[in-house]
């Protein structure tokens, strides 16, 4: 099965530690509100251009043709109205300083897909909310970044649960990532941006690609990135929760390790025990390791 820069599968169990390291940014001076806030109107773009095109796609009847119950497209709707508002939100605190959106190309080619998409667009939402919040100075905005981070956490559970049939949450806490990881998924699906958009001080990693015989941990699995399969990374690094598992990389090759449930993050680490933006050679990944109420994986 193949992990790549958007979804994927299955495994359980636990672990414990510090903050993911690359989540931990230092304070930059260009890093100040602004900044904050034009990075999270970006994605925001981005989740709304999404559901938008998505509905604009696919009808009611498509809907029903992919099997999806028939309410499904109405919460949608409703999903897509909170993202448009989370734009006009940020936009108007932003006022002149305000991005723009850009063109983007999203991999959906029915509901489905949308669906399977959309739970993963929502997680990356949380976990840019989560590790962008330390850099946010103004208590009213963090007040307002969190309120707009538990509802792209109510629509990620919703969509999970309701509609694509899977575990609602991974764990006990969510993953925090850092704004060059956030940005590297998102810039999977644009295509272009205005030239007058504000520089952000982020850039985007080479795309990773993890594929694993299972999902169990012990299934080996081989890495890729910048179009080799032979990677000279010394470790991946998963991040679950506030934990990082690193699988030291040999030839290519890794084994999935304990301790990964539900949505975890992946990056290919030139450090095979500490993980900084300056040791990440790709990803990340993400990698749906999906479980049933009885904590057994779910087969795919
Ligand atoms: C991957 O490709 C990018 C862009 O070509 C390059 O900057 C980077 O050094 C490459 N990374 C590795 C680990 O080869
Ligand atoms: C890995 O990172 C740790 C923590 O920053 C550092 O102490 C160690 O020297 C690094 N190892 C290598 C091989 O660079």
């Amino acid at each position: 099965m193949k992990f790549s820069t958007l979804f994927s599968f299955a495994l359980a169990a636990l672990s414990v530690n510090a903050l993911p390291k690359a989540a931990v940014q230092r304070r930059a001076d260009a890093i100040d509100d602004t900044t904050v806030l034009n990075f999270a109107l970006t994605l925001e773009h981005l989740e709304n251009a999404f559901y938008a095109g998505a509905l604009e796609k696919f009808d009611e009847g498509a809907f029903k043709k992919a099997g999806l119950p028939s309410w499904a497209r109405g919460r949608f709707v409703q999903i897509a109205a909170h993202e448009a508002a989370h734009v006009k939100f940020l936009s108007d605190a932003l006022g002149d300083k305000a991005t723009k959106p850009c063109t983007y190309n999203f991999p959906y080619t029915d509901p489905k897909t949308f669906a399977a998409l959309s739970m993963a667009l929502e997680g990356v939402g949380v976990s840019a909310y989560a590790g962008a919040a330390q850099f946010i100075t103004n208590k009213q905005y963090l007040t307002a970044a969190a309120v707009v981070l538990s509802t792209e956490a109510r629509h990620a559970s919703w969509v999970a649960g309701a509609v694509n049939k899977l575990e609602s949450w991974s764990g006990a806490l969510d993953v925090p990532l850092g704004l060059n990881q956030v940005f590297t998924l998102a810039a999977s699906f644009i295509t272009s941006c205005p030239s007058t958009n504000p520089a952000l001080p982020v850039k985007a990693f080479p795309t990773l690609t993890l594929t694993t015989a299972g999902n169990k941990a012990g299934s080996s699995g081989t890495v890729a990135y910048n179009g080799s399969s032979s990677a000279s990374g010394t470790a991946v690094a998963f991040y679950t929760g506030l934990s990082t598992i690193f699988a030291p990389i040999k030839d290519g090759k890794f084994t999935l390790p304990e301790g990964l449930m539900g949505t975890v993050y992946a990056v290919v680490s030139s450090n095979a025990t500490s993980v900084s933006d300056e040791s990440i050679l790709a990803g990340p990944a993400i990698l749906e390791i999906n479980f049933n109420s009885d904590n057994t994986l779910v087969k795919k």
